[in-house]
């Protein structure tokens, strides 16, 4: 037995769907209630559905008792501040589990590659039962900013950047990829992330907005991608070398 994963999904990791008119909504994110969450920058966080239906931003598995990342509870106070990302987030009528807005200040390129993390989604998720994929639908007007996706942490030939104008969704498995957001904006920007469980009915809504994994990045200049790659290495190496006196006591 294993998980029931979805056949787009499978050939890249990753799946585009229509752009979504989001001009034509008002901006519902700016009015909820968001809590400090790092997550892959400076980050906040408006849950929209929970674990137990509370303001609170903790993966399912930290809950009393742990579950995986299905059956969140919607959060009445913020539901009724943003009922068009809830009606977003309802529409595959897929399993919902966590659904929040994210919040995330301005990063560099270099940022991003450091922050780059996989998801633990599918923790406690059962064999034989659908596997948990994570909808990126940006809600603030962001081209020039990228999800930035990694098959392989440190190699930048796996690397996919989507670029994120308004409107923008994608589905991708997050537990796969490691990712994060370069977002070299001067104001926040705000994402709707929905765990969906994988299965027909999110296959159906995928084909509705003609999922397509056709993506091909925008090149990017040379000379700041080796800057922000060797960033990246001296970073990590003084994270090592702080590890390491705090282990040995110095
Ligand atoms: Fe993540």
């Amino acid at each position: 037995m294993s998980h029931i994963t979805s056949a787009i999904l499978d050939e890249r990791g990753f799946v585009v769907l229509d752009r979504y008119e989001q001009s034509k909504d008002p901006k519902e994110w700016l009015d909820l209630e968001y809590v400090d969450w790092k997550s892959s920058g400076d980050t906040r966080f408006a849950p929209l559905a929970s674990a137990a239906g509370e303001i609170d931003a903790n993966g399912f598995w930290n809950h009393r008792p742990p579950r995986t990342d299905k059956d969140g509870v919607w959060i009445e106070s913020q539901v009724a501040k943003a009922p068009n990302l809830v009606r977003r987030a309802k529409e595959p009528g897929a399993n919902v589990g966590r659904c929040r807005v994210i919040e995330l200040q301005p990063s560099s390129y270099a940022d991003a590659l450091y922050n780059l993390h996989q998801d633990d989604n599918n923790r406690l998720n059962p064999d034989g039962t659908g596997w948990i994929v994570r909808g990126y639908y940006n809600l603030s007007d962001d081209p020039d900013s990228f999800m930035v996706l990694r098959e392989e942490r440190y190699d930048p030939t796996t690397e996919v950047r989507i670029p994120l104008p308004a409107g923008t969704q994608v589905i991708i498995d997050t537990q796969r990829f490691w990712h994060a957001t370069w977002h070299p904006g001067t104001a926040p920007r705000y994402s709707l992330i929905t765990s969906w469980e994988s299965g027909p009915a999110l296959d159906a809504y995928i084909e509705k907005y003609h999922g397509h994994t056709t993506h091909v990045n925008t090149p990017l200049e040379p000379d700041l991608a080796e800057k922000a790659q060797a960033t990246l290495q001296r970073r990590l190496a003084e994270r090592a070398e702080a590890l390491a006196e705090k282990r040995s006591g110095r």
